[in-house]
């Protein structure tokens, strides 16, 4: 492969990325009068496209808000037959296995890749193509809902480079993957 895979998500104490009914409410409960965006634009400089879950996708499509993203986004599917109309230029749906994904994206110039979506996010680690990883906790305890992880065939270790903390509640670790 000839670029990275950037995981940049946040999670609950307990690990959840969204909580039992799928929402992500909970991202907002830590107060943040400045609009602290918690390194999330300086992570996007770095990132030439996104590759996103379908799940994901259909949770930004229903914030209703103008779209956020000013990379190529590619989203995972099998089972969407085409980009919603206003969407055009803006996504594309991808299929078939990661690797060949990631090939072809890297081949067409996408070298840093974001990958967002909890089921996304865990298939990608278990063909250990996840080589940064950026964890965003949140002090909360869901008590349920989607996981950030799942099994894996094998260990994976990391090495931690550096925390950061944001609204003095928000702890953030920077991950990279020794292989
Ligand atoms: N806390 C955070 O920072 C954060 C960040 C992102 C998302 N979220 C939350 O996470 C939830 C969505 O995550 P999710 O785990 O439900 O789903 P997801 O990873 O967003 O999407 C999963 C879907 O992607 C498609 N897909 C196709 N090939 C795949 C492959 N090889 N591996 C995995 N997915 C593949 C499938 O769609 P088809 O069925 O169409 O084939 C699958 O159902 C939402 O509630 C969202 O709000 C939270």
């Amino acid at each position: 492969m000839k670029g990275k895979n950037y995981v940049f998500i946040a999670n609950s104490l307990d690990g959840y990325i969204a909580d039992k009914d799928g929402g992500i409410d909970w991202l907002n409960t830590v107060p943040n009068p400045d609009h602290d965006d918690a390194g999330y634009n300086n992570f996007m400089k770095k990132i030439d496209a996104i590759v996103m879950g379908r799940s994901t996708f259909e949770i930004v499509l229903s914030f209703g808000i103008d779209w956020p993203y000013q990379v190529p986004v590619f989203i995972l599917s099998n089972s969407l037959q085409e980009v919603p109309k206003d969407y055009i230029g803006k996504v594309e749906i991808v299929s078939g296995t990661l690797t060949d994904i990631v090939e072809s994206l890297n081949a067409k110039g996408y070298h840093h890749l974001y990958i967002d979506g909890g089921k996304t996010v865990q298939s990608f680690l278990q063909e250990d193509l996840i080589d940064e990883m950026i964890i965003t906790t949140i002090p909360i305890l869901l008590g349920g809902g989607i996981p950030l992880f799942s099994e894996l065939p094998n260990e994976m270790r990391f090495e931690h480079t550096h925390t950061e903390i944001y609204l003095k509640e928000m702890v953030q670790s920077h991950y990279i993957r020794k292989r």
